[in-house]
């Protein structure tokens, strides 16, 4: 203390702030582990999960996750569910969502699987997410399966990704690639100094470029769930939201 009061009037502010801006970028990078995962490296999807969690109302209690993948949204889910149910078709994806359960919350059911012919019971799941696995399905076939499962008052939510084919598709390149690039900086800004992973990645299967355009992904969404909420998102993505009607 007795340091500081010595200290020259600039040099003091200079403290002052430098430890201001260390709380307020330790309070981002808690605020994102609680969000995305800190030692989840920033992706186009990961990117929307916040879209997911913003939903996500008190009477949520299961949520499926369709093709989770390595499980990174099963496990924030989990944080905010109390059951939660992610099924991928990829073996190796599984099982490394299962074996990066955190300690805390070991009972996600994770199942291996095509969700497209895996039994589920109709109207048992409050909350159905989908990531950037709808392209690697019959997108009708999938979507009808999705509010199946879906209780009415349920919520659906679909990331997805579908094919440039317009003039404004292109243009969004531009802005896309400029985030993209501030976003990789900053997430590694924030994660400076914080303990990486050393497993070796794995690459759950993708499918580039997807079969259908935007137009054509929002045409079949809205043939399928009358009143869907379509958006088109930065990073190659769309986001689809459908409340399923009550009865
Ligand atoms: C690009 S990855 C996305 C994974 C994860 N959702 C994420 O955001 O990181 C697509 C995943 O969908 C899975 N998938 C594709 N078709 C599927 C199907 N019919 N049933 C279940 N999973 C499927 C793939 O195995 C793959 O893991």
């Amino acid at each position: 203390m007795a340091d500081q009061v010595d200290q020259p009037a600039g040099r003091a502010d200079i403290i002052v702030l430098t430890s201001l801006r260390e709380q307020v970028l330790r309070r981002v990078a808690e605020s994102d582990s609680r969000i995305t995962g800190l030692h989840e490296p920033w992706n186009h999807n990961h990117h929307y999960h916040r879209v997911i969690i913003g939903v996500i109302g008190p009477d949520c209690r299961h949520a499926l996750d369709v093709g989770c993948g390595q499980g990174t949204l099963t496990r924030q889910l989990r944080t905010r569910v109390s059951t939660v149910t992610g099924i991928d078709r990829d073996e190796r994806s599984i099982a490394l969502a299962r074996a990066r359960a955190d300690p805390q919350f070991r009972d996600i059911c994770y199942i291996r699987g095509d969700f497209l012919t895996e039994p589920i019971t109709p109207e048992s799941v409050d909350l159905v997410t989908a990531v950037a696995s709808l392209h690697h399905m019959n997108p009708e076939a999938a979507l009808r399966k999705m509010a199946d499962v879906l209780r009415p008052g349920g919520i659906l939510v679909v990331i997805g990704l579908a094919r440039d084919a317009s003039v404004a598709d292109f243009l969004l390149v531009v802005p896309a690639a400029i985030g993209n690039l501030a976003h990789r900086f900053a997430h590694s800004w924030r994660c400076r100094g914080t303990r990486r992973s050393s497993e070796p990645c794995y690459q759950s299967p993708i499918i580039w470029p997807p079969a259908l355009t935007y137009r054509q992904a929002r045409r079949v969404a809205e043939h399928v769930l009358p009143g869907v909420r379509y958006r088109r998102r930065l990073y190659w993505r769309y986001s689809l939201v459908w409340i399923k009607p009550e009865r």
